[in-house]
């Protein structure tokens, strides 16, 4: 693909690696209890594992979301009812974006991302197949406060937020962040958001200890990122994946355990770690129709509309600033 040559195919980097992974990943682990930030996972090997996860019999959410936007898109795009500036926060599977884009029609297209590459892969494509299409790819960490490219800023807005990485948030952070899109789209923007539902946990535990083993895979691809890139020694054996639904707090937890004491160096840091030691590495809150729509309230977003499947198993908002 020639992506450089496309006219309508703008890249704009605003460099958010690789000292903050660098930064991140030595204060995490030196936290009690030790964690790691989801956003790290898509590296080019995590969001090619991340895309295997989607095809897998156990793992509903991508194709009832995608089943939810092939049966409504056409309700959706009128609730968004805007033919200008379309943002994507985390622009993962393209199928989504692909279904909205032909019911909206919007002059540009907008997706943020972190991981460099897979947004330039993925955006460079779009643009390709749209060359009426304005592509406007910011690589940045949108779970950061937001200085978006002045060509983006100026025309009348909506965002798409999919595949309930909302979830990836504790409360207080999914709200900053909900608040931040709001300001981002201005009161005449939409939100529409993909949102995970709460269901029997057998159905969730299911969904993050698939029997291939590619979410394991998914969840240690993040030591051997840090080996690749932050010179370090991560003995992959030494971890095992560990997923469990924590109904007190409404969230499945996706953890690395250490089967054995051992010593990690990382670009001249040491770090011990006892066996049955673990490092949190995902967060990925469930939520009712009802408890989403408060979060979306409590950060000045009023429900318009919820699309569900008959199984009740994702759910699709689209919410306007108050
Ligand atoms: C992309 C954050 C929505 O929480 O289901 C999938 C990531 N982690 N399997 C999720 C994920 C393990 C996913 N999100």
């Amino acid at each position: 693909m020639m992506e450089t040559a496309l006219p309508n195919f703008h890249f704009h980097d605003l460099h958010p690696e690789p000292e903050d992974f660098h930064s991140d990943v030595i204060a995490g682990l030196r936290q009690t209890p030790r964690q790691l930030s989801p956003k790290f996972f898509y590296d080019e090997r995590g969001s090619q594992l991340f895309d295997a996860i989607t095809r897998l019999p156990e793992y509903y959410p991508t194709r009832t979301e995608i089943d939810l936007l092939q049966r409504h898109g056409e309700d959706m795009a009128d609730m968004l009812g805007n033919d200008g500036l379309l943002f994507e926060l985390g622009s993962g599977s393209d199928t989504k974006i692909r279904v909205l884009l032909d019911a909206l029609q919007p002059q540009t297209y907008a997706p943020i991302d972190i991981s460099r590459e897979p947004l330039r892969l993925s955006a460079g494509t779009i643009a390709e197949d749209h060359p009426e299409l304005e592509v406007h790819a910011i690589c940045t960490d949108y779970s950061k406060p937001l200085a978006l490219p002045g060509v983006v800023a100026a025309k009348r807005r909506s965002a798409f937020f999919p595949g309930s990485s909302i979830g990836n948030f504790d409360p207080g952070q999914a709200c900053d962040l909900l608040r931040r899109i709001a300001n981002i789209i201005g009161p005449e923007g939409r939100l529409l958001i993909g949102v995970d539902l709460k269901k029997a946990p057998s159905r969730l535990h299911a969904a993050y200890n698939d029997s291939e083993g590619v979410t394991a895979q998914f969840n240690l691809n993040l030591l051997a990122r840090i080996n690749r890139e932050l010179d370090a020694d991560f003995d992959l054996a030494a971890f095992r994946h560990e997923a469990f639904y924590n109904a007190q707090l409404g969230r499945i937890e996706m953890h690395l355990v250490a089967t054995a004491p051992q010593r990690v160096r990382i670009d001249g840091c040491c770090f011990e770690f006892q066996a049955g030691e673990s490092i949190h590495t995902e967060n990925s809150y469930k939520f009712s129709v009802e408890e989403f729509q408060a979060l979306a309230a409590q950060a000045g977003l009023a429900s318009l509309r919820v699309w569900q499947d008959d199984d009740a198993l994702f759910s699709v908002h689209c919410l306007q600033p108050i």
